[in-house]
């Protein structure tokens, strides 16, 4: 069946069917940065799915066809809409045991001052719950249903941000970090076999444990921390077993001349990644300020993608990507807030400050073509589930994909935003969320199906 809104809609069997919305969806697909479905019926199946999509006017017929009481239907308020979970495509969930300070120096002075020392700390399993259950939690409150973790190099603890993910409920790929170079903490890295081992370790480990929503990454820290041996290595590991990858590529001047000079063989950063099969149509490469037009065509033959993180590239005095030329070159893109080189882990930061940044590039050139919001709003959904290679599972409202997604109330009580004028424009509502929301706002987070926020209202096995 279709719809004169062009909603694609399927029948599923009443017995199979878990929750049932109407109300207003908004949402981006490849083709319009922003669509807006007014007054929709979006049906959720057992298994988290989206079983359809249909006119809330028909309504009756739609209660008939899958044996539905009008009663079983959810309607959202006059101020509330959906939206797709976003997706944070680079965070550091151990590094969010000091977001918020340590922002006074370069990356690479910033990681031996303070981030390898803060990292290694955890080796204790209990320090690590503590940091790994508030970051999930928090994460998950600000609307992120999915997230690409770096860890430590710790396997144990890596293997419980996976549980911790797992029990809340988040989407997370999550990788135990390999380094097997790091003059300045000399107890905090591996040896090469020792990285070797223990990821192969960590991957099979978290297999087993076969999580629905988590899955492993293959994560070299970045070209400076790491033996070409290792990077070979764990290219290998992630081809025999089809994994993700993720790791840093050219975010600070300084640390593109350093793997100039570590890698003499490699005509540039994202050529050292190539060379050891690292990039591949399932790799996100987090930052990529400094990549030149033959880089971005290397990215885009294979499929790699970037993460975009403008508050640490701004916070750390790194640099400023230019998402545009990205875009031009048809590369998959996505935002990540690198907690804590990035001090906030809400999406909606990142939101505000890749429109911050694409405006400070069109000061500085006023032919820079300025994002719009909707396109950011892509970013933050549909363009992290494309970066991650899961948008044939989420990323937006279609039929078939898993139902993630933020129930929005721009004028819940108590919170940040003032309708002044009543507005009832989606895009309006859906424009103030992105530039004044928080938290407060986001009344509702599902995840494949299931609603994980409120916290109190999923069980907790994790404190
Ligand atoms: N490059 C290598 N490691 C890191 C890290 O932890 N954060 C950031 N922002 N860049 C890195
Ligand atoms: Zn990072």
């Amino acid at each position: 069946m279709s719809t004169p809104n062009g909603h694609t809609t399927t029948v599923a069997a009443a017995a199979s069917l878990r929750r049932v919305f109407r109300g207003t969806f908004v949402h981006s697909t490849p083709h319009a940065p922003l669509e807006i479905l007014r007054d929709a019926l979006l049906g959720v199946d057992t298994e988290g799915k989206i079983a359809f999509i249909e006119r809330g006017r028909d309504l009756d017929a739609v209660c008939e066809s899958h044996g539905l009481d009008s009663s079983d239907v959810t309607h959202l308020e006059q101020h509330e809409f959906f939206m797709p979970g976003m997706v944070d495509t680079h965070i550091h969930a151990s590094q969010y045991s000091y977001a918020g300070t340590a922002l006074d120096v370069p990356l690479l002075q910033w990681l031996n001052l303070y981030t390898f020392p803060a990292e290694a700390r955890f080796k204790d399993l209990s320090f690590a719950h503590t940091v790994y259950s508030h970051v999930v939690k928090r994460t998950l409150r600000n609307g992120t249903t999915t997230a690409c973790y770096f860890a430590t190099i710790h396997t144990e603890a890596s293997l419980l941000l996976g549980k911790i993910a797992n029990d809340l409920g988040q989407r997370a790929l999550v990788g135990k970090v390999c380094m097997d170079s790091n003059d300045a903490v000399s107890h905090y890295k591996e040896s090469t076999q020792e990285s070797y081992q223990e990821t192969c370790r960590f991957i099979g480990e978290l297999l087993e444990r076969k999580y629905p929503l988590v899955k492993p990454v293959v994560t070299p820290r970045f070209a400076v921390s790491c033996s070409g041996t290792l990077l070979g290595q764990l290219g290998e590991i992630a081809r025999n077993n089809d994994l993700h990858i993720q790791s840093h590529v050219s975010e600070n001047l300084e640390e593109v001349q350093l793997v100039k000079e570590l890698f003499p063989d490699s005509q540039s950063y994202t050529d050292v990644y190539h060379k050891h099969n690292l990039l591949t149509d399932k790799t996100v490469m987090a930052h990529g300020c400094y990549l030149s037009d033959e880089e971005l065509t290397l990215f885009r033959e294979t499929g790699a993608s970037v993460s975009h993180c403008p508050n640490s590239n701004i916070s750390l005095c790194s640099g400023m990507l230019d998402v545009r030329n990205v875009l031009k070159h048809r590369v998959k893109i996505g935002l990540g807030t690198d907690v804590a080189g990035g001090y906030s882990a809400s999406m909606l930061d990142a939101v505000r400050r890749t429109l911050d940044t694409s405006k400070a590039l069109t000061i500085q050139d006023p032919q820079h073509h300025t994002l719009t919001f909707e396109e950011v709003f892509r970013l933050a959904t549909l363009g992290g589930s494309q970066a991650l290679a899961l948008d044939h599972e989420i990323g937006n409202f279609e039929v078939g994909k898993d139902f993630d997604a933020l129930r929005v109330n721009v004028a819940v009580a108590g919170g940040p935003i003032d309708l002044i004028q009543h507005e009832e424009e989606p895009k309006i509502l859906l424009e103030k969320f992105l530039n004044l929301g928080d938290d407060r706002n986001i009344v509702e987070v599902y995840v494949s199906g299931r609603m994980v926020v409120p916290l109190s209202q999923q069980p907790q096995d994790t404190e």
